[in-house]
C-alpha cells in the first residue's frame, strides 16, 4: 500500500503540472481527489484491510498526501484563473488574436513624396527648413519689408515680434542661396501656416518650393519644368494656364491653374465656378532678392515656384473639400 500511495502521489503531481485549463483541472480533481471513485479515496478505503499495527502510519501518510495534493490543486487553480481569464482582469489566451490594421502614409504625405520624386527625376535636390521661421527669412529677405501690403496676404501666426510660423516655403530660397553658389536646383517640401479656413483652405497646409538658379535661366525654362511636372503628377495632359500675378520676390510672376478635375472645367463650388484651380505661384527670382543673397543679377537668373500639395492631392483624387484630409476619418484615409 505504501508503494501504491507513493506512486499515486508522483502521478498526481505530474498530471497537475500539465493541467492547462479549468476543464482539465476539474478532470484532475475527479480522477485523483474525487470523493466517489477518486484514486486516493480508493486507497483509503483499503485501509481497513491493512494490519492494525501499520494502520496509523499508513493512515497518516495517506492524509499527508491528500493534504499536499489539495494544496497543489488550489495553487494551480489560482494560477490558472489569474492567467486564463476566469478571474477579473485575466487574459484569455485561447481567444483569437486581435486584428491590427497596417498603418499607411497620409495621402498628403504620399503626394508630397511623389512631387519630390518627380523633381528629383528632373535633377532637383531635396532640402528642408524650419517651421518656426524668422521674420527676416519669411519676409525681409524676400523683398517684403515691414509695412509692405503683401504681408496682409499671408495672415501670419506670430510666435514673437520677430519669429513666426512660416507662411510659405519661400524662406528657404534665401537660406539656400545664402549658403551656396549657383548653379543650384532644389525642392523644399514642408508645412506652412496661415490663419485661414474654408473648403479650399486649412490653417496648416503643405507646399513644395522649387528653386533653380543658373546662367541664362528664362521664363521658358520655368514653363517647361512646370508643364512636364503637371503632366507627370496628373498622369495626363491636363490643360494649364499661366496667369499673370504678383509676388514681391519674383518678376515677372505667374500663378498656374489646371482645369478643374472635379467639374471638368464647367464650374463648381471647388473652382468657384471658374473651371480652373490654382495649384502654384511662380516667377523669375526678383533681382533684388538675388542681390540680397550676394548673387550678381547680371550673371545669374533663376525661377522659383511654390506648389500647394493639398490642392494637387484634391485634384488627383477628386476630393472636393480640403478639410477631409485633416478630419482623421479612417474610412476616408484608408482609401489611399
Ligand atoms: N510663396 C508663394 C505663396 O505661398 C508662392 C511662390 C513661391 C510664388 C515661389 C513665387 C515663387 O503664395
Amino acid at each position: 500500500m505504501e508503494q501504491e500511495l507513493l506512486k499515486l502521489k508522483q502521478e498526481a503531481e505530474e498530471a497537475l503540472a500539465h493541467v492547462a485549463g479549468t476543464d482539465q483541472l476539474e478532470a484532475f480533481r475527479v480522477k485523483f481527489l474525487g470523493r466517489k471513485g477518486g484514486l486516493l479515496t480508493g486507497i483509503l478505503r483499503q485501509l481497513g484491510q491493512v494490519a492494525p499495527e501499520d494502520r496509523p502510519r499508513l493512515g497518516q501518510m495517506a492524509n499527508d498526501i491528500k493534504l499536499s495534493l489539495e494544496t497543489s490543486f488550489d495553487d494551480r487553480k489560482a494560477l490558472l484563473s489569474a492567467t486564463v481569464g476566469e478571474g477579473v482582469g485575466g487574459t484569455d489566451y485561447s481567444l483569437p488574436g486581435r486584428y491590427l490594421p497596417f498603418g499607411k502614409l497620409h495621402p498628403v504625405t504620399q503626394v508630397m513624396e511623389e512631387i519630390c520624386s518627380i523633381f528629383e527625376g528632373l535633377g532637383f535636390a531635396v532640402a528642408e527648413g524650419p517651421d518656426v521661421e524668422t521674420d527676416h527669412y519669411n519676409f525681409e529677405a524676400l523683398n517684403i519689408p515691414k509695412h509692405h501690403p503683401a504681408r496682409d496676404m499671408h495672415d501670419t501666426f506670430y510666435v514673437t515680434d520677430s519669429t513666426l510660423l512660416r507662411t510659405h516655403t519661400s524662406p528657404m530660397q534665401a537660406r539656400i542661396m545664402e549658403r551656396q553658389d549657383p548653379p543650384l536646383r532644389y525642392v523644399v517640401p514642408g508645412k506652412v501656416y496661415r490663419c485661414d479656413s474654408d473648403i479650399t483652405h486649412t490653417p496648416m497646409f503643405h507646399q513644395v518650393e522649387g528653386l533653380l538658379v543658373d546662367r541664362q535661366v528664362s521664363f521658358a525654362d520655368l514653363k517647361g519644368v512646370l508643364t512636364s511636372f503637371t503632366h507627370k503628377i496628373f498622369e495626363r495632359e491636363l490643360p494649364l494656364r499661366f496667369r499673370p500675378s504678383y509676388f514681391p520676390f519674383t518678376e515677372p510672376s505667374a500663378e498656374v491653374d489646371v482645369a478643374c478635375v472635379i467639374c471638368g472645367g464647367n464650374g463648381c463650388r471647388v473652382c468657384k465656378r471658374t473651371g480652373w484651380l490654382e495649384i502654384l505661384g511662380s516667377g523669375l527670382i526678383d533681382p533684388e532678392v538675388l542681390k540680397m543673397v550676394g548673387y550678381d543679377p547680371d550673371t545669374y537668373s533663376g525661377f522659383a515656384f511654390g506648389l500647394g500639395v493639398e490642392r494637387i492631392a484634391m485634384l488627383k483624387y477628386g476630393i472636393d473639400d480640403i478639410r477631409m484630409y485633416y478630419e482623421n476619418d479612417l474610412r476616408f484615409l484608408c482609401q489611399f
